[in-house]
């Protein structure tokens, strides 16, 4: 009626569908709520127009005896005894107090609920990007800052909170109050409201301008907020190399411009906001001034009677509050607008490992795994695999084996899925992985990496972590086998000792035991290992080594060496270079073939200087083999 609704809409009609369509159904659930709250609301409007009415009846019939209107002088006849002046006061001021009771339940009422409901639909949101981001492929967070994501999971959720339950139903109120008041000033003296509301469009026309200038000035402002999660969790997460290169001055500065930056962005924005209440007061002490002035002179004329002029005045200073709430809220709107659109992309990234349509139940590996013309890419330009082709019978133990970068982690992490090739195929017992239930797949696969992580947790959760529900029994027996038994009994609390972040620190070895117990509590029956000695000393590698000598039996195994010795034993040894298996066979095979491999094995171990330290030995050949590599 006012072009309330225009000012209000968004510029692009798409993100506002996509606003209302995500809200409406995270709201779904949390219609009964949403409806006490709009009711509570229907109420607290009806006894704000209410509020005024007393007085007006003290004023025009108790004061200055005018007739009462004849619908109200019908409902209180009983009341009314003898002493109609005195009673009628009694009832108005009852009325007063009975009306602000009612506002103050329904006040009540909706506040709870409102904040019941934002909550609950928080958390479904919450739920939803978690969940959502747990099923996207590893190669979007190759590509993607995790302090975005954490930012929108936190901060645009809660955001997206307030407007979901305050600002909908807000707005429809603020609406039915201004129409009612409108209504109301018309019906009690038209000529006058005219008046008195004729700077209403001017200040429409403003608070549509404002609200443009909020949403732009609020896009800047979580941009920059959402860059310092980035910087602090990048520097946190890292702190052991930033200590250790001494760059802590140079992360400190990273953090401080993009904190100026948000600070700078956060006080533009506020400069915007502010100016909002203002001008809005002015306009209001303007419309008041001039309702003063010319109410007097109708009242001097008897046109008006002084209860009329009492109402408009609080319905005046009660009707710019609606108008400020809707502009304010084009700012929750705005906000919200922008933590739906970075929630949105979030949950329509659709990076996600596919499972076709009709997917089989993994085999339990009879025959083997084959690699049949593998080739895959991260960048689209840069080709790490380009014609990769080999097999693996059941019961194996394969090691690769070949310079730095020459995609032998990659080549691993196609067959669990975390990549999928972009050319050619990979068969577990003929069948194509692609074609396989993913999570029981990859229920089928074990890993030992260069790193084990370790999650916040006892020592016998981390262990657990490996399967789910595995019971203390099964935890100490593949601690045991593990070799780990010995030095977690030694813990403080033995195998209820917090580990992982802020707790108990394990060494590298120990590390890795846990790993290794994990995948023994796993028992699958492909076991992938990527280095899994690489980072430990000759002493706690052995321990290792004799883990994985008692894990890999009856399992086929893949294992990435740099230590050509550890994998001497191999069924099979895949020297992998320049994008292609260059050559396989045993260790006697490829040596007796003379070429890469036998020249890497060379390097490693007839440098007598070398062969008394095996670490340096390997660093050396990391070096010849690759001397291009960083
Ligand atoms: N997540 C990734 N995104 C983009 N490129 C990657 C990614 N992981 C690896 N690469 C690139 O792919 C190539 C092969 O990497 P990969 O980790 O498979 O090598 P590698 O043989 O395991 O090396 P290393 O012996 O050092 O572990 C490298 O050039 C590397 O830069
Ligand atoms: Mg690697």
């Amino acid at each position: 009626m006012f072009g309330y609704a225009q000012p209000l809409a968004f510029e692009a009609p798409q993100e506002e569908a996509a606003l209302f369509r995500l809200i409406r159904e995270l709201v779904r659930p949390y219609r009964a709520a949403l409806g006490v709250v709009l009711v509570a609301m229907l109420v607290q409007t009806a006894a704000a127009l209410a509020a005024p009415w007393p007085l007006k009846v003290i004023l025009d019939s108790v004061v200055s005896h005018r007739p009462l209107p004849k619908w109200l002088a019908h409902l209180i006849e009983p009341l009314m005894l003898n002493q109609p002046q005195m009673r009628l006061a009694t009832l108005a001021a009852l009325a007063l107090v009975a009306i602000a009771l009612i506002g103050a339940i329904a006040s009540y009422i909706q506040n709870y609920y409102t904040e019941s409901a934002g909550q609950w639909i928080a958390h479904d949101l919450r739920m939803r990007t978690y969940h959502h981001l747990q099923k996207l492929s590893l190669s979007y967070y190759d590509s993607h800052q995790t302090g975005a994501m954490l930012s929108t999971i936190t901060d645009d959720v809660n955001t997206i909170q307030q407007f979901a339950s305050a600002s909908t139903l807000g707005i429809a109120v603020d609406l039915l109050t201004i129409v009612c008041m409108v209504g109301l000033m018309f019906w009690l003296n038209w000529d006058f409201a005219l008046i008195a509301l004729g700077l209403t469009p001017f200040l429409l026309l403003f608070v549509s301008r404002f609200k443009r200038a909020v949403k732009q000035a609020t896009h800047e402002v979580r941009k920059k907020q959402s860059n310092i999660v980035s910087a602090v969790q990048q520097g946190l997460e890292s702190m052991r190399v930033v200590q250790a290169f001494g760059q802590e001055a140079l992360e400190q500065q990273q953090l401080e411009i993009v904190s100026k930056a948000s600070v700078q962005a956060a006080l533009h924005a506020r400069r915007i906001k502010s100016s909002l209440s203002p001008v809005v007061n002015v306009a209001v002490a303007g419309c008041t001034a001039i309702v003063l002035a010319r109410g007097a002179a109708l009242i001097l004329r008897g046109a008006m009677t002084i209860g009329d002029l009492t109402v408009f005045l609080a319905y005046l200073s009660r009707f710019f509050k609606p108008v400020e709430d809707l502009a304010k809220m084009s700012n929750t709107m705005a906000q919200a607008a922008v933590g739906v659109e970075r929630v949105q992309s979030l949950l329509e990234t659709d990076v996600i490992t596919p499972e076709r349509e009709g997917a089989v139940d993994p085999p339990p590996l009879n025959e083997g795994l084959t690699f049949e013309h593998v080739a895959f890419h991260y960048q689209p330009d840069q080709p790490v695999l380009k014609d990769v082709s080999f097999s693996v019978k059941a019961g194996e133990m394969v090691g690769i084996v070949g310079p730095t970068g020459s995609g032998k982690s990659t080549v691993m992490s196609l067959i669990p899925r975390f990549y999928d090739p972009t050319n050619g195929t990979i068969r577990i017992d003929g069948t194509d992985v692609a074609n396989l239930k993913l999570q029981p797949f990859r229920n089928q696969v074990g890993y030992v990496l260069q790193d084990t992580v370790l999650f916040r947790g006892t020592v016998a959760d981390n262990i657990a972590f490996g399967r789910p529900g595995a019971t203390r029994e099964e935890v100490i027996a593949a601690a045991k086998a593990a070799n780990a038994d010995e030095f977690i009994q030694k813990m403080s609390a033995g195998y209820d000792t917090m580990v992982g972040e802020g707790a108990q620190a394990l060494s590298g070895g120990q590390r890795q035991r846990i790993g290794i117990a994990r995948v023994f509590v796993r028992n699958s029956s492909i076991l992938l290992l990527d280095e899994p000695t690489a980072a430990l000393d000759t002493e706690s590698e052995r321990t290792v080594i004799r883990a994985l000598e008692k894990l890999m039996k009856n399992r086929t195994v893949i294992m990435i060496a740099h230590r050509l010795s550890t994998i001497r034993d191999a069924d099979k040894i895949l020297a992998l270079k320049d994008g292609v298996v260059a050559e396989q066979g045993t260790h006697e095979e490829l040596m007796a073939m003379n070429g890469f491999y036998a020249e890497m094995h060379r390097t490693q171990f007839n440098d007598s200087s070398l062969r008394e330290c095996p670490r340096l030995a390997r660093g050396e050949a990391a070096l010849q083999t690759a001397p291009a590599a960083g």
